[in-house]
């Protein structure tokens, strides 16, 4: 692997930037917007709602001054479960949303609970009826005490978009500090919102009765520059991963160099390096936690470039309750992996051992992890139901194509 790649707009702020531009009528413009299956999705449920949105290149601009509707319905939701953020803009703009349960996905259950309890704390009132979620708001919104068991991403960003209209002030504890949610605060802030402790697990909101569109730029995917950056691991080479926002990767960064990579920092891109005389790197352990710790959206791919590593590498998974459905399929390429709960011991065996098969990706990050395998693998894998890659990497055959990788994308 030789040459660069460019990070695309991060999936997991475009969805909630896009929901925001329910809160308040008008035309919103956001820059480095990733044309992705999910952000597409997003799009649609948007339309349904009434907005209408146009894109040109990586910007969107998205025209919500008729919402015709409040309800997103179950044949879109079941196919993204962030749909579920829509519930906080409606609640702020017309106290009522009727959302589809997302129902489960490969990685775990996927509840929602700590959205509607937080939404209980604002004076909303939810039931569950056919399979869908209800919200109403008693009264009106309400600022309230929010606290979360596990520091929920989407909850906090559910949350943020509702207490921004809420009267009076809104305590959220334990939030989510992920760099998406930071990016969503920014669009809240250029909105008119008041949002106070943006990066702290403690948010003070206080409401206001007016917000009003804005224009905003979507962050670097810092989980899609991750992927890269493990990719050039498993292949070898040296790979430069450009607009990016290393300060996001500090975790993986860590691990890459405690593995024996070397990984150069610069302010908006990385450049990883390893040698292709064979060496294997060293097995290294990892435990998925909530950011700063290590990402459980890189873990997967992670685990891939464990394979041929010297040892063995111990891989703690914290955050989902299934997020080893990438392991079978590995093991078909030859890999020594033992799940125990939810920790999986990865033994590092000869790269001449790990022989590219026919395997099936079963949600996003897996098959990006089958990608990396296939990169470290002799012979060719071919990967099967690649729609579930296409929800959350740009391009991604052609960008691994620019750096000699052997990719290409076949019709599914
Ligand atoms: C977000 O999902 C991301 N998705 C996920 O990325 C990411 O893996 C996850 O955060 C963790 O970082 C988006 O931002 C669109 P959580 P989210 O609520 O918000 C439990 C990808 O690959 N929980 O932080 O749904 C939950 O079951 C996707 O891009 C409840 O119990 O995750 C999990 O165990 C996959 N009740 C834990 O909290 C709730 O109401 C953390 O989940 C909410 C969450």
């Amino acid at each position: 692997m030789q040459g660069k790649v460019a990070v695309s707009g991060a999936k997991n702020a475009a969805l909630p930037l896009l929901a925001a531009t329910l809160l308040a009528p008008g035309t919103y413009t956001l820059h480095n917007v990733p044309d992705l299956r999910d952000t597409r999705t997003m799009l649609k449920l948007l339309q349904i709602l009434g907005a209408s949105w146009e894109r040109d290149g990586s910007t969107v601009q998205v025209n919500s001054v008729n919402l015709t509707g409040a309800e997103a319905p179950y044949e879109l939701v079941k196919t993204m479960r962030a749909s579920v953020l829509v519930l906080g803009p409606l609640l702020g703009r017309v106290g009522y949303a009727r959302v589809s349960l997302p129902g489960g996905c490969a990685i775990g259950a996927r509840p929602i609970d700590y959205h509607l309890n937080g939404f209980q704390q604002l004076g909303v009132v939810s039931s569950l009826e056919g399979g869908y979620v209800e919200a109403r708001v008693q009264g009106e919104l309400t600022g309230g005490k929010v606290w979360f068991d596990i520091p929920s991403v989407t909850a906090t960003e559910n949350l943020l978009m509702a207490a921004v209209k809420a009267k009076g002030e809104t305590i959220i504890q334990n939030a989510a500090k992920e760099p998406e949610v930071g990016n969503l605060i920014d669009m809240l802030t250029a909105m008119g919102a008041e949002i106070k402790g943006k990066g702290t697990d403690f948010l003070t909101v206080t409401g206001v009765k007016e917000l009003h569109p804005a224009t905003i730029s979507i962050i670097p995917d810092r989980i899609e520059a991750g992927t890269y950056l493990i990719a050039a691991g498993a292949a070898g080479g040296s790979l430069e991963v450009t607009d990016c926002d290393p300060s996001h990767l500090t975790a993986l960064i860590e691990k890459l160099r405690a593995a024996g990579m070397q990984i150069e920092v610069y302010a908006d891109r990385c450049i990883a390096s390893r040698s292709v005389d064979g060496t294997p790197l060293r097995a290294v352990d990892i435990t998925t936690m909530p950011y700063p710790g290590f990402p459980t959206d890189l873990q997967a791919q992670f685990m891939a470039l464990m394979l041929c590593c010297n040892g063995v590498s111990i891989i703690h998974e914290t955050i989902f309750e299934n997020r080893f459905m990438h392991v079978a399929e590995l093991r078909r390429l030859g890999a020594e992996i033992v799940i125990d709960g939810g920790s999986a011991v990865v033994t590092g065996i000869p790269r001449e051992r790990l022989i590219g098969a026919p395997v099936m990706a079963t949600d996003l990050r897996a098959s990006a992890s089958l990608v990396v395998a296939g990169l470290a693998a002799s012979g060719t894998t071919e990967i099967s139901r690649i729609y579930h890659l296409e929800r959350g990497y740009e391009k991604m055959a052609e960008k691994l194509r620019q750096t000699g990788a052997a990719v290409e994308q076949v019709a599914d």
